[in-house]
């Protein structure tokens, strides 16, 4: 994503692999669609695009009354926290530019509308910085020649850069390991035949795609030594949620004896949570399950169930990678002081 001449420019992501072209953002409702319609995704990735929404909705703020204008952007805030309700990293993002506005309220409308697009390049500048220090700790797990399954996308497309699961591969591939990945097509929406394919050819990573089906076969095969994925929240029992299809992946990895590993920044942990059981899982629209790009593969009528997101109960979750560190079971003690160093950080 670039912020370039008061817009918001963003990759169109359901357009990749066959077109690279870019969707420019002008006003905070163009950016509520994008998230919405999943020209960006991924949790860091949509968190930052908010934080541009909100820098873009201040700018359509006329007055210099404070007051009013706290009370406009709390309603931006409104309209892009309910674009997608599973990736806690939205939420957190927004929060964060709304406490700032808070904290500096008494500098007038001007100042706060810059400090608002300072708070949002800091953030997406952090964002590169947090993938690269997961990176520089998840290569450490990763031992040369292992062949990585990932699912979904976590990588650079998934945050500002870099990426989180893909960059605990890119850093173990920078420090001349020879690694491999296994990337599953992610059905319904294929982030991972469609995306990660991608980003990882472009870096010149081998990777091999996979139906979802057919991870079981790889791991009893032997072919699979390790596997990465992402989150969209974690809960602090350590419960995970990640793209459909994590869970049969995680239990899959037990079975077959493979560590299962998530990597995500603590933006990603939501301690509010006692466990995933209380996290909200999007229903997307079930057309993603009936066609295949614009070809229709399902009869007309049939029923159709869409949740995007499920939920890796943390017994599967070998450990947690952030960029303050490794974090093991138990989770719900190793977590809550891995937030607590983060907060007087
Ligand atoms: O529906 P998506 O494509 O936004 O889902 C993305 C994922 O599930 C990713 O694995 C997760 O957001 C982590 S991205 C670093």
């Amino acid at each position: 994503m670039e912020w370039k001449d008061n817009a918001l420019y963003l990759i169109d992501q359901t357009a990749l692999p066959h077109e690279k072209r870019y969707v420019k953002c002008r006003t905070y409702k163009d950016v509520a669609r994008a998230i919405k319609d999943m020209i960006v995704r991924g949790a860091p990735a949509i968190g930052v695009t908010a934080a541009y929404g909100l820098v873009l909705g201040a700018a359509e703020y006329e007055g210099d009354n404070v007051q009013d204008f706290l009370n406009h952007i709390e309603v931006v805030a409104k309209q892009l926290r309910e674009t997608r309700p599973t990736a806690v990293n939205l939420f957190w993002a927004i929060q964060r530019m709304l406490d700032v506005a808070c904290v500096n309220r008494d500098k007038g409308v001007d100042a706060l509308r810059d400090i608002l697009l300072k708070e949002a390049n800091s953030m997406a500048q952090e964002d590169v910085e947090i993938n690269r220090k997961i990176g520089c700790w998840g290569q450490k797990l990763l031992k040369d020649g292992d062949v990585v399954l990932t699912h979904c996308n976590a990588g650079a497309l998934a945050t500002v850069g870099y990426g989180t699961a893909l960059g605990v591969i890119r850093a173990a591939h920078e420090a001349g390991k020879n690694i491999s990945v296994f990337a599953d097509e992610t059905r319904p929406y294929l982030q991972g035949a469609r995306l990660t394919a991608w980003e990882l050819m472009e870096d010149g990573i081998p990777v091999t795609l996979i139906t979802d089906n057919m991870a079981g076969y790889f791991m009893k095969k032997g072919t699979i030594t390790a596997v990465i994925v992402g989150a969209d929240r974690i809960a602090a029992n350590g419960d995970v949620a990640n793209k459909i299809g994590t869970y049969s992946i995680a239990v899959l990895a037990k079975e077959n004896n493979i560590p299962f590993y998530v990597a995500a920044p603590v933006s990603t942990l939501d301690l509010s949570l006692e466990s995933g059981e209380h996290i909200p899982i999007e229903e997307r629209n079930e057309r993603e399950v009936t066609h295949i790009g614009r070809i229709r593969i399902a009869p007309y009528g049939v029923n159709v169930a869409n949740p995007a997101f499920d939920v890796t109960p943390h017994t599967y979750v070998t450990s947690i990678i952030t960029e303050l560190g490794i974090v093991c079971p138990p989770y719900n003690q190793s977590l809550k002081k891995l937030f607590d160093k983060y907060n007087i950080c």
